[in-house]
This record gives C-alpha cells, structure tokens and sequence, in this order.
C-alpha cells in the first residue's frame, strides 16, 4: 500500500504577535479539515502519514517513508510561505501533488501573476501597485472606483467593505491600512462590478475544466457594488451556485479563460481561477490559486457533486494525477 505524506499548516500552529489583523491566520486549516482529506485518501486506498508544517518536515525529513506527500501547506511568512514546503520536498527528492515552488510563488504574488496574465494576452483588472500612501499625492487621474488589496495575500485577508474606494481620501486610507497592517505593497484595481465566478480545474495534459460556481451575496447574483470580504467568508451571506446559470457563450469563455490561466502559470494537478464580469459581460480574471481550499465547505466537493462524483473520488483524481506525473501509478 503507498503511503500519502500530509503537509499542512493548522489555525492553532500559528502564534498571533502584537499588531497582528485577526484574520492573520485565516490561510491555514481546522483539524477538521485535515481529518476530512487524510479520510478521502485513505478511502482510495492510501496510508496517511500526516507530517504538518514546514518546520516538521524539516525535522523529519532523513526518516520520512512516504512513496507522496499531498501538500496543502500555506507557509508562514512573506510571498514565497506557499513555496517553502514544496522546495523541501524537491531538494530531498520527495514527489508531492500540486503545483512546484516558482507557480506558487508567482501566483500568491498577484502583482507578478496580473504581469503573466498581461503577456499571455488574459484579460485582468487594470492596476497598479503602492508601496506607501505618499506615492499616491503625485499621481491625480484616478478612475474611480477602485479597490485596494494586499499584494500577496489570500482568503480575502485585508479585505472589508472600505477596500473599494471611491475618491482619493479613501484611496490614501486604505492604502496605509494595508502598508501598515500587512507589511507589504498594496495592489489597486479598478473595480469590476458584475458578477462573480470561480472554476476549479484538476489534472495536467488534458485538465478537466469543472463546471462554472457563481457567487452569490447577500441572495443577488448581480452584484454591483459587492465583493467577497474576510467577513463574509464565514457567514450565510454567501452563496455557490453550480453549476452557473449563464449564457452557453459566457460559459465558454470562461472555461477557457480558466483553462489558459492554468497553463499559463503552469498549474499542476489542481487549481481554482477566480473571475468578476462586469455588466457588459466580459470576463476579467482575478487571481488563480494552485493550492485553493479543499476543505468540504469549499468548491471543489460542490463540482465533483455536480459532476457525479464523490468529495473522496476527487481527492483521489487529484492525487492520481500526480502519482501518474511521477510514474508512480
Ligand atoms: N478588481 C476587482 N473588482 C471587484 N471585486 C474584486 C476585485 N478584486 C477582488 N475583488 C473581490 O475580492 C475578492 C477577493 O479577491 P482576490 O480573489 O483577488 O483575493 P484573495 O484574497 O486571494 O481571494 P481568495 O479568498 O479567493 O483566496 C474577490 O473574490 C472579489 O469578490
Ligand atoms: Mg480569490
């Protein structure tokens, strides 16, 4: 029987310092949520070895008996954290499912992504990036609104209802929020308002491209001035819809948007592209997460329903994606 190493990083793992936001650990995972992917891998036939964190990998990696590690490890600090535990796991020559160091590093910092996305001819929000609110007093032509996340963050961390902005006071405000708050440059878009979507997308020479999730807030589908905020992420304001009931063309764009998102970066065995369109209908991406959220309340249990599959059979193509890269299947 193979064995499955775990990678992950766990809410409890992470010490909150003095001047922390409280959503600073908002990436990492619930005990829960580990039980669930250690139980879908072993229902495909696997032994678990679940090993943790960067740090307890590094610990153990002389004595580490695993034919795989599924990694759904976020890191700790900075833009490279998502890298870490992948490129422990290159150098000591361990094969792991997902996406390598360099995509993961490039996508968690959007602001390297959006360029990708740029040269590859993606259609994405138009932006620029702030290091400090004084570099905004030189600069007057702003297409206003806008909205004001951190650079390289996730889960909708440093997001609330003041990140849209209206008028420059705003702007500068918001943009020392994040400079302050989260150390590090703020990434200004122009805001898409709209609708919503995400796609999941698993496998590699071919990717299955999953159906289209719409986002709903608040019970609207059309939704303007909303986004998605750290604080809706936990609340019943927020609604998937799947499969999306769009037009069969917007559908296709979508799709392969999504698909040439995950060639773009060079994805490898699951990801998740996030989109807003806007009120003409065209389609702009947003970000695209190599490593997005598998926990049950996430997408992809809703897709691999809808495609008739079970939450455990996904997980399990997943991980046989991976062990066929390696020709381990
Ligand atoms: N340019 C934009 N126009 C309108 N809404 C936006 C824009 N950028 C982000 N948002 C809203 O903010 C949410 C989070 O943004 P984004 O996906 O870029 O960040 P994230 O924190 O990495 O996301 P996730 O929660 O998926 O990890 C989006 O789902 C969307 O609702
Ligand atoms: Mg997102």
């Amino acid at each position: 029987m193979k064995i499955v190493g775990l990678t992950y990083d766990l809410k409890s793992d992470y010490k909150f310092k003095e001047g922390d936001p409280e959503d600073a650990n908002a990436e990492f995972d619930h005990p829960s949520t580990i039980d669930v992917i250690a139980k879908a891998i072993e229902a495909n036939g696997f032994k678990v070895e679940r090993i943790g964190n960067a740090e307890n990998l590094l610990e153990r990696l002389g004595s580490l008996k695993v034919d795989i590690v599924f990694n759904i490890s976020e890191g700790m600090f900075g833009r490279n954290r998502e890298s870490q535990v992948p490129v422990i796991l290159e150098m000591a020559g361990i094969p792991f499912v997902g996406a390598d160091a360099l995509t993961l590093g490039i996508t968690l910092d959007k602001v390297m992504a959006k360029k990708i996305f740029i040269a590859d001819k993606i259609p994405t929000p138009k932006f620029f990036e702030v290091g400090s609110p004084e570099q905004l007093s030189q600069t007057n032509h702003h297409r206003f609104p806008l909205i004001v996340k951190p650079r390289f963050e996730g889960s909708s961390k440093g997001l609330s209802e003041s990140s849209r902005v209206q008028n420059k006071e705003e702007l500068i405000s918001q943009v020392e929020f994040i400079v302050n708050t989260y150390k590090q440059p703020a990434l200004v878009e122009e805001f898409i308002s709209g609708q919503e979507f995400t796609v999941a997308i698993i496998g590699n020479e071919e990717p299955e491209v999953m159906p289209v999730v719409q986002i709903k807030i608040d019970g609207k589908l059309q939704l303007k001035d909303k986004f998605y905020t750290f604080a809706r992420i936990t609340s019943d304001r927020l609604e998937y819809i799947c499969p999306a009931k769009i037009p069969a063309d917007l559908k296709k764009s979508i799709n392969e948007l999504a698909l040439k998102t995950y060639r773009a970066v060079e994805c490898r065995d699951f990801g998740r592209v996030d989109f807003r369109v806007d009120k003409e209908g065209r389609p702009y991406v947003l970000e695209i997460n190599p490593l997005p959220s598998l926990s049950t309340e996430d997408v992809f249990k809703l897709v691999a329903e809808n495609v008739g599959i079970t939450y455990e059979d996904i997980i399990g193509k997943i991980l046989q994606y991976a062990l066929k890269r390696y020709n381990l299947n």
